[in-house]
C-alpha cells in the first residue's frame, strides 16, 4: 500500500504534524510526505497547455510527484486551516493537479482530510469541501476526515480525541484493503 502525505503547514513539528504522527501510528506501507510550505513546485499559472496535451509543461519537481501519485493507493491532505480553508501553500501545490482536469485519473485510490484549527473556525466544512474537490480530481473516494479544532487552547499533541480519530481513521484506510 502506498500512501502519499500532503502536508500544508510551515511548522515542521507544529499540530497538524501531530496528526500526521499519529496517523503514520497506524498505518503501513510505503508512505511519503510532500512539505508544500517548503517545496520548489511552482503553481499552476493556468496557461491551458493541459486542456489540449496529456501532460503539464512546467518540468519541476511536479513530474516526480505526478508520477507517484498515479502509483499511489491513497492520498492524504494534511493542514493547519487558515481563513476556514486549506493553507495557501498546499492549495498552491494541489492546484497543479488541474493537469487531471481533462485527462481523468482512473482509479481506486481513497482520500483522507486532516486538519487542525486554531478555535475561530466552527466547523472544517469549507476546507473538507475542498478536500472533496481535489480528491475527486485525482480518482479519489473520500474515505474521512479528522481534525484537532481548538489548538489555541489545547495543542494537537495533547488532544486525546483528535489523536484518537486520526488513529481510527488510519485503520479504517488499512482496513479497506483487507475486505
Ligand atoms: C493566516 C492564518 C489564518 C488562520 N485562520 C484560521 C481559521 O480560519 N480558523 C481557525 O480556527 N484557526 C485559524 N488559524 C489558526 C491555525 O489553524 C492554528 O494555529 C493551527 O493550529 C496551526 O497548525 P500548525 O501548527 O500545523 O501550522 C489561522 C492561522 C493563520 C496563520
Amino acid at each position: 500500500m502506498r500512501t502519499i502525505i500532503l502536508y500544508g503547514s510551515p511548522h515542521a513539528n507544529g499540530d497538524t504534524m501531530a496528526l500526521v504522527r499519529a496517523f503514520r501510528q497506524e498505518l503501513t506501507g510505503d508512505i511519503r510526505l510532500i512539505d508544500a510550505c517548503h517545496t520548489t513546485i511552482q503553481p499552476c499559472a493556468d496557461c491551458r497547455y493541459c486542456l489540449t496535451h496529456p501532460r503539464c509543461c512546467v518540468n519541476d519537481g511536479m513530474m516526480e510527484l505526478y508520477a507517484d501519485i498515479e502509483t499511489s493507493d491513497n492520498i492524504v491532505l494534511a493542514s493547519p486551516i487558515y481563513y476556514d480553508q486549506l493553507s495557501g501553500p498546499l492549495l498552491s501545490l494541489c492546484s497543479r493537479f488541474q493537469v487531471y482536469y481533462k485527462n481523468p485519473l482512473v482509479t481506486r485510490r481513497l482520500g483522507v482530510f486532516l486538519a487542525a484549527a486554531g478555535g475561530s473556525s466552527k466547523s472544517i466544512e469549507l476546507a473538507a469541501h475542498t478536500a472533496a474537490l481535489i480528491f475527486r480530481q485525482l480518482g479519489a473516494r473520500f474515505l474521512g476526515s479528522a481534525a484537532s479544532m481548538h489548538t489555541d487552547c489545547i495543542p494537537t499533541g495533547k488532544d486525546l480525541e483528535a489523536l484518537h480519530t486520526t488513529q481510527m481513521l488510519a485503520r479504517k484506510l488499512c482496513n479497506a484493503y483487507k475486505a
